[in-house]
């Protein structure tokens, strides 16, 4: 009966968006919020983008700035204290854990390759770029690009895993 329940809801867009919005989980509720402040932004509706980053910020307590370019399913498991900058762009299926900040150094906010990962109290700064399906150990601190497929840890970051996924 559950299952039957969950693919009518999938099935329906509507539904779908309906139950993001309002019954799903923390994070199923803050990446429809992320998704529809990137909707307004494209569509050039700043005003109403702002109106949602402020709402996330007083409900899960994450400052995502509307200048922010954030790629298709951001994934946030446990989404509090993560603060993304003006001017960052993070690709798609990119997942980032508790307290991550990805900010601005001299006006330079880093790009987050797809696949990526950020454990938690990593902070990524500057005019870097961080390559694709790369891991961010946690309370790494980041101020230079990795390439693609690199594992960086500590502070400073220094590469552990060169090529591959890592764990
Ligand atoms: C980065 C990470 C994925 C690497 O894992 P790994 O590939 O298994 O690496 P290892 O544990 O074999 O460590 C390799 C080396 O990197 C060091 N290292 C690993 N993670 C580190 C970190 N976060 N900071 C500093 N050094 C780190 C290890 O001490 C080790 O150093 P050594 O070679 O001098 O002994 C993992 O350590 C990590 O940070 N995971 C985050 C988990 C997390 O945040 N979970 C929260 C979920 S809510």
């Amino acid at each position: 009966m559950k299952s039957l329940l969950s693919s009518f809801v999938e099935a329906s867009p509507l539904l779908s968006s309906i139950y993001r919005r309002y019954l799903g989980d923390r994070e199923a509720r803050l990446a429809h919020a992320i998704e529809r402040m990137q909707r307004h932004i494209s569509a050039g509706r700043y005003g109403k983008a702002r109106r949602i980053q402020k709402c996330v910020e007083l409900r899960f307590g994450v400052a995502i700035s509307a200048e922010a370019r954030i790629g298709k399913n951001l994934q946030m498991p446990h989404p509090i204290g993560v603060v993304i900058g003006r001017g960052a762009e993070i690709g798609d299926n990119v997942k980032i854990f508790q307290n991550v900040t990805i900010g601005r150094k001299k006006e330079a906010c880093p790009k987050i390759g797809s696949g990526s990962i950020l454990y938690s109290s990593s902070i990524v700064i500057g005019n870097i770029e961080i390559g694709e399906n790369c891991i961010i150990g946690a309370n790494s601190v980041v101020t230079k690009s990795v390439p693609s497929h690199t594992t960086v840890a500590g502070n400073p970051a220094r590469v552990i895993v060169k090529s591959g996924r890592g764990p």
